[in-house]
């Protein structure tokens, strides 16, 4: 595939690669990494040190003749100094950067490589649970999926990104019982009704369910009917999901996500044909009446092996049966070539063992597919608790972005009493100030949620990402040049410090990119835009950009500067505003 830019460090990485092939007849020990430190120069080689045990020879040696056999042909580097025990500083070239920086303003990827190969992708996230609310657990998910979403349809990839619903089990016998007894109009029309009547109802069916066996025997006849297809327990059963829909997808339109739904219902006739799938492999044993499978490396806590039940001794099938059947299809029927399953830390475990089962069975070649389960810690209140409302609800995800819209507003009004498009900016601010509060933390760990912080101008904040965004569009709008016109011709000069490390900082954005999507950590991302909007203040306090004998090409600085925060944080899934 076309290749027009590559990263800087896969390209040194080229560079030291070959001249290791050439000294020392080795090519697989070179690792390139970004300095930590400005005297550390913009890029290290550290492998002199690995290559030294090797060897045979000292650190030094290998150092200075990986040097001497660099090929410069091309005008990367300016020179490379050797540290402590053999660490190789690398410095750059400013005529390359220059070059590099010139090439990437005609780029409408802003530098980014296209990936060698474009990849099919199941990424599946915010799977939120019908007749329930949508939690801050499912708000995380969603956040976070959408960004890791965005981010591999930027690289090119072609995503299909599912939500993966509760709309299946047992608890909608009950439910269908209920409507059947309680609410039968609903059953033909449900359009008026709210998710709080729905968990009303909910609430009043279990209470039912569970002092009233002619109530409970129903809703078990229910379950039955539903999974075997009959009209009117369907009929029942998708007014009650699309009570749920309505106001998840109120939720999915506040904060732009694009979701396809395929709930758990979708894989039900598929189930029986898993239980045969690992019957027939001789994978099933029967412990306790259910089907179970055992999985190497899996004990309980009383050092026992762990079985993964996959059909309940009732005959019923569960969570680990659905997902299994999810695996089968999506590699079997989609062709995904990788699979992203986003869910909170605590399903970890599950995840593991659905994965080693699937491989047992055959329905996921490692080699050929690779699956990510995407964990994150959970959120807590600024009191350091589990996140809940003063009345010990569990806060409704709308009220909360309401009042993170609402605290926006008053910021806005604040600096600025005659502001207008108020309600606009204050959506944009508010929304992008939750999601990117929620990325920019490691999402392994636990997640603190406070208004405060996240709505704050200073530290690592959209605000203050944002800002930076605003500022470049109001020196455009003051220098008075065609920008259009420069950009026909665009010339860098780069001879200011801060301007360099900017320069340097964009032309990294790919780097960036790469690493989120190694991991599968947004904060990478975050912390590359945090950086650029910081390096960029430097430059615009250091470098004189109007007036001065080097505006234009300041100015097409500040340009990329604009589309790569632009970029990045709509990959963040936060849209920008033109004035805050
Ligand atoms: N509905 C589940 C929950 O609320 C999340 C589903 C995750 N995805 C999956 N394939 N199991 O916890």
């Amino acid at each position: 595939m076309l290749q027009t830019f590559r990263n800087i460090n896969d390209s040194l990485h080229d560079l030291f690669k070959d001249a290791a092939k050439k000294c020392f007849n080795i090519d697989d020990s070179i690792e390139i990494t970004q300095s930590t430190k400005d005297h550390f120069g913009d890029y290290q080689c550290n492998s002199a040190l690995k290559m030294s045990k090797e060897l045979g020879l000292p650190p030094r040696a290998i150092a200075e003749k990986l040097i001497a056999h660099l090929d410069n042909s091309l005008g990367m580097v300016k020179h490379c100094e050797i540290a402590g025990p053999g660490f190789i500083n690398i410095h750059l070239q400013e005529s390359f950067l220059e070059k590099e920086i010139t090439l990437t303003l005609g780029d409408d990827r802003l530098g980014v490589p296209t990936p060698d190969q474009k990849k099919r992708i199941v990424c599946e996230f915010s799977s939120p649970n019908v007749a329930k609310e949508m939690h801050v657990g499912h708000l995380r998910s969603t956040i976070i999926g959408d960004a890791l979403a965005r981010l591999l349809e930027f690289l090119g990839h072609d995503v299909l990104r599912l939500n993966h619903i509760g709309n299946w089990g047992t608890q909608f016998g009950m439910l269908i019982t209920y409507l059947k007894r309680f609410q039968p109009e609903v059953i033909d029309d449900a359009s008026e009704q709210a998710l709080e009547t729905l968990m009303s109802w909910y609430k009043a069916a279990k209470v039912k369910f569970d002092e009233d066996p002619s109530f409970k025997k129903q809703s078990q006849e229910e379950v039955v009917r539903l999974q075997s297809g009959d009209p009117i327990a369907r009929k029942a059963w998708s007014q009650i999901c699309e009570i749920s829909r309505r106001s998840f997808q109120e939720i999915y339109e506040r904060l732009d996500i694009c979701l396809t739904e395929r709930g758990e219902s979708y894989y039900n006739d598929m189930l029986p044909v898993v239980i045969r799938d690992f019957e027939e492999k001789g994978l099933c044993q029967i412990d306790d009446g259910a089907k179970v499978v055992f999985l190497s490396g899996f004990i309980n806590k009383e050092g026992e092996p762990l079985p993964l039940i996959i059909q309940k001794s009732d005959g019923g099938y569960n969570y680990a049966t659905t997902d299994l059947a999810g695996f089968k299809q999506r590699v079997q029927i989609e062709k995904a070539e990788r699979i992203i399953i986003v869910t909170d830390a605590g399903q970890a475990l599950h995840f593991q063992m659905v994965y080693q089962a699937a491989l047992k069975v055959g329905y996921i070649d490692p080699r050929k597919t690779r699956f990510d389960h995407v964990p994150f810690g959970v959120v807590l209140a600024p009191n350091g608790k589990k996140f809940k409302t003063r009345e010990g609800e569990t806060e409704k995800l709308s009220d909360l972005i309401d009042e993170a819209v609402r605290r926006a507003k008053e910021a806005l009004l604040e600096r600025d009493p005659k502001a207008e498009d108020l309600d606009e900016r204050a959506a944009i601010i508010g929304t992008g100030s939750i999601k990117y509060a929620d990325l920019s933390g490691n999402r392994v760990k636990d997640y603190t949620f406070s208004y405060d912080r996240m709505l704050q101008f200073e530290g690592n904040t959209a605000s203050f990402i944002l800002y930076a965004y605003v500022r470049i569009q109001s020196i455009k709008r003051n220098i008075d040049v065609d920008l259009k016109t420069l950009l026909s011709t665009p010339k860098i000069e780069l001879t200011h410090p801060s301007e360099i490390a900017l320069a340097l900082h964009l032309r990294r954005f790919g780097e960036a990119l790469s690493a989120m999507d190694e991991e599968l950590l947004p904060n990478r991302l975050t912390d590359y835009l945090f950086a650029l909007a910081e390096k960029f203040h430097a430059f615009f306090r250091d470098c004189h950009v109007m007036g001065s004998e080097h505006q234009n090409s300041r100015l097409l600085l500040c340009e990329l500067t604009g589309r790569i925060l632009a970029k990045g944080l709509q990959i963040l899934g936060i849209k920008t505003v033109e004035k805050m």
